[in-house]
């Protein structure tokens, strides 16, 4: 039996003899590339895939809030909650493990940011701060400077890998990035880049879509598929040859991210966890983040997509959310940990069903882009592990110095360009106040510092901070003490010189 004849088999037996209806229409060409898709995908298990999807969606009130309890105090730390001395301690463990090379961060970045609208990579979108930096590029910088503070802390060179996931969407345009942007200063051989699994998407009567004559419409298996992925392309192997035993796990568009955070880490590292989650609180009931809790007595974390609103709109005696503890999806992990994933766990991991408007091509040949929902994705969670932890720890932070993320389109009323961009903004407007800087407005007038670090009226100063000066406000007082500097100011390594250079605190320093 030829290759042919052997999917067409598999595609009978599976139920979607349709996908091969244009196979006559095709040219040589298209129908290489077309077979070598299919040889790619699990052809077996197709017809559990397919099926599997329509069931899902049919039946999608998973009641997986029924038994639900909050974090209960004993596994959850505080930034904000916690004394100086304590948040010091743990911040000098995490850099102490960063520069014993113990530390690595993963991102997330094979989604492919349909709510924000792009068709690149939404690493590689400029939120139109005064410097134009990209998301990627505030990263890399952060992982700079972090590693900079732990190597002046040991008084030795460290580094941190920073493997970043992508997909079939994101890969080929990220790597191009990163090069042309000479892997924004870091080493390039600590900068791991790896694709996710691809699934089929399919309609609700359980056909495989077909996004072309050719061509299957497929998705990324969610930001779960990591675990595959790691598996598939030896990273656990890659983190055990370079003796890193902790993972920073994020997403790609939160432009607060604290990139291996040493508090975070020490956190972590000194509760021994093999599992942790960075929590906000909660702002509305309604509000797109899942609810890190406990469901019959073990932690996860349900998503605002399967929460049940009379669940997300409980409150407390004093009038606080029940369920607060909002998943800014920074999870902390042990390789450990993550190997015990791979080896014994991963098949185990839910499906969960999204339901998108997924162009297509109609059995007429026509290109359809569809108005209203019409095919299942199935995805995986990254948070779906936290059940098989051991030791599983939340970490509540301040929402306006660690999140912000970017999530729709210039218009919406929250986590857009603007928004992202304000946050950043308020935090170093904060941090040059707390440093003793005075800001002025173009006439010269000064800022007036405002609890929320926001200008009185309008947008925030155009002040920006480059990360490769201060990671988290660290070492302003320095460089702002007494400073009278005129907006829009970008403090990067070169102006930080020159102030250094700069011999009397009272001097105006001009606009750049
Ligand atoms: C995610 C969290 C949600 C949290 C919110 C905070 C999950 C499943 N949900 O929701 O609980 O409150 O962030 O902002 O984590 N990604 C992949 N591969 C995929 C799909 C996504 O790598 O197949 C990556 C994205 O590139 C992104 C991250 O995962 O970096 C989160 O994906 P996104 O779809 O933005 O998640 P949210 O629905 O916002």
């Amino acid at each position: 039996m030829s290759f042919l004849e052997r999917v067409q088999q598999a595609l009978e037996d599976a139920g979607q003899r349709h996908v091969l209806h244009f196979w006559p229409e095709l040219s040589e060409q298209e129908r290489d590339s077309f077979l070598q898709e299919l040889n790619q995908l699990d052809l077996k298990g197709l017809k559990n895939h397919c099926e599997g999807a329509a069931r899902a969606a049919a039946a999608r009130d998973t009641g997986l809030d029924l038994n639900i309890e909050p974090v209960p105090p004993e596994s959850l730390g505080s930034a904000t909650r916690s004394c100086r001395e304590t948040l010091t301690g743990w911040e000098q463990e995490g850099l102490l493990q960063i520069s014993d090379g113990r530390v690595g961060v993963l991102l997330l970045a094979g989604g492919q940011g349909t709510r924000l609208g792009v068709h690149y990579p939404k690493g590689m979108y400029d939120v139109g701060l005064p410097s134009g930096k990209t998301l990627y590029q505030i990263q890399a910088e952060r992982i700079h400077r972090v590693q900079e503070l732990a190597d002046s802390q040991q008084g030795s060179k460290c580094s941190i890998p920073w493997y970043i996931m992508t997909s079939e969407f994101t890969l080929a345009p990220t790597e191009m990035f990163f090069k042309e942007n000479d892997y924004f200063g870091l080493e390039q051989s600590n900068i791991i880049m790896f694709e996710q699994r691809m699934i089929p998407t399919v309609t609700f009567d359980g056909k495989v879509l077909l996004q072309d004559k050719g061509k299957i419409a497929m998705a990324p298996d969610g930001n779960g598929g990591l675990y595959q992925a790691l598996v598939d392309n030896k990273v656990l192997e890659d983190m055990k040859e370079r003796g890193v035993e902790y993972l920073h796990v994020y997403c790609v568009d939160n432009i607060l991210v604290k990139m291996a955070d040493p508090v975070f880490i020490g956190f972590c590292v000194s509760k021994g966890a093999d599992c942790g989650a960075k929590v906000v609180e909660k702002a509305y009931p309604t509000e797109s983040v899942g609810v890190v809790c406990r469901v019959g007595g073990v932690s996860q974390v349900v998503e605002y997509s399967e929460i049940q609103p009379e669940t997300a709109e409980l409150r407390g005696p004093g009038g606080e959310l029940v369920y607060n503890a909002g998943n800014i999806c920074n999870h902390f992990f042990t390789r450990s940990f993550l190997q015990d994933v791979a080896e014994n766990f991963n098949s185990q991991l839910k499906q969960h069903v999204a339901i998108k408007k997924v162009p297509f091509v109609d059995s007429c040949g026509n290109q359809v882009k569809p108005t209203e929902p019409n095919g299942i994705k199935m995805e995986k969670f990254v948070f779906d592990v936290f059940p098989f932890s051991k030791n599983f720890v939340v970490f509540e932070v301040l929402r306006e110095d660690e999140f912000s993320p970017l999530k729709n389109a210039d218009g919406a009323a929250t986590d857009s360009p603007t928004t992202a961009r304000n946050s950043l903004l308020a935090q170093h407007f904060r941090w040059a106040s707390l440093a003793g800087a005075a800001l002025l407005d173009e006439h010269e007038n000064m800022i007036p510092p405002t609890s929320s670090g926001l200008a009185a009226v309008g947008p925030p100063a155009q002040f920006e901070i480059s990360p490769l000066v201060s990671y988290f406000g660290e070492g302003l007082d320095q460089l702002l003490k007494g400073r009278k500097l005129k907006v829009p100011f970008i403090l990067d390594g070169a102006r930080a010189t020159q102030l250094q250079a700069q011999e009397h605190f009272s001097d105006e320093v001009s606009a750049v």
